[in-house]
């Protein structure tokens, strides 16, 4: 029985959640990324006795199209999964509810779900630092309880049909450090980024910030006064602690 831990984690914070949960299952974990545009998730094999993880950000209240279109063209074969949506302390909406829609399409049988907070990615000043030591504890807890459960999930919420999905705005540009070292084109998870002038493709962006958290040289920027807008109308919202939520 291998642990399959299936992600999509731009900037890490979803990544983090899922290897306290698995890593808690099995010391050694076979990682399916979903930001790797060069694989072919068609021929990543699942086994039915695997225990697999399916984890992915909340953007906007929805799992990452891209994400979801990547998820699709695999087989789940049977396999137990438990869904784990991480999210930056506002609200995950119907986050789960359409990861539990894909990974039974492909034929994944759900157990539980998760939803967790971490830092947000592009406002750090909401949920900073966390995953902590609390939700460490809190999410091995969830991991043991769903290593005993059998049979499905019985309700995760959020709504059919799903809110509209609305993009983030932030296209982040190259600033005067750029070195063009190339790290940002080969990254970007959607291929947004051109390997000349280092401009953004504003159609393809999905404002994930793997190019501004990853750039070695911090020479990726977005809009600073667009960010200080959208924190300051997120600021009820996003600065009352949320708790981590198991739905098995
Ligand atoms: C484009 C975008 C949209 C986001 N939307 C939400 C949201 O609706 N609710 C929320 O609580 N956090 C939101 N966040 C924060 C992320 O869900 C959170 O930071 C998550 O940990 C990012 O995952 P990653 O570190 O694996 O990239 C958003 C972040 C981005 C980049």
């Amino acid at each position: 029985m291998n642990v399959v831990e299936i992600v999509f984690s731009p900037t890490g914070g979803t990544e983090k959640v899922a290897h306290i949960i698995s890593g808690h299952w099995k010391e050694s974990v076979v990682k399916i990324d979903l930001s790797d545009y060069k694989t072919d998730f068609a021929k990543c094999k699942i086994e039915k006795e695997d225990m697999v993880l399916i984890a992915m950000p909340s953007f906007g209240g929805r799992a990452p199209a891209v994400a979801i279109e990547r998820l699709k063209q695999m087989t789940g074969n049977g396999a137990k999964c438990t869904l784990v949506c991480v999210y930056g302390n506002r609200a995950y909406e119907d986050t789960l509810v359409e990861m539990e829609d894909a990974a039974k399409e492909c034929g994944f049988q759900v157990v539980a779900a998760i939803a967790a907070v971490a830092e947000h990615s592009i406002m750090p000043q909401y949920a900073s630092n966390r995953p902590d030591e609390s939700d460490k504890k809190q999410l091995i807890h969830f991991a043991d309880q769903i290593a005993g459960k059998d049979g499905e999930v019985v309700s995760i919420p959020g709504n059919r049909p799903y809110k509209k999905a609305g993009g983030a705005g932030l296209v982040p540009k190259p600033t005067k450090n750029c070195v063009k070292c190339g790290m940002c084109v080969e990254r970007c998870p959607v291929q947004a980024i051109n390997s000349t002038g280092y401009t953004t493709d504003s159609k393809k962006c999905i404002s994930c910030m793997r190019c501004v958290n990853q750039c070695p040289e911090k020479a990726r920027k977005v809009n600073g006064a667009m960010v200080s807008i959208a924190a300051l109308a997120m600021k009820k919202a996003c600065s009352i602690r949320k708790e981590n939520e198991l739905f098995l």
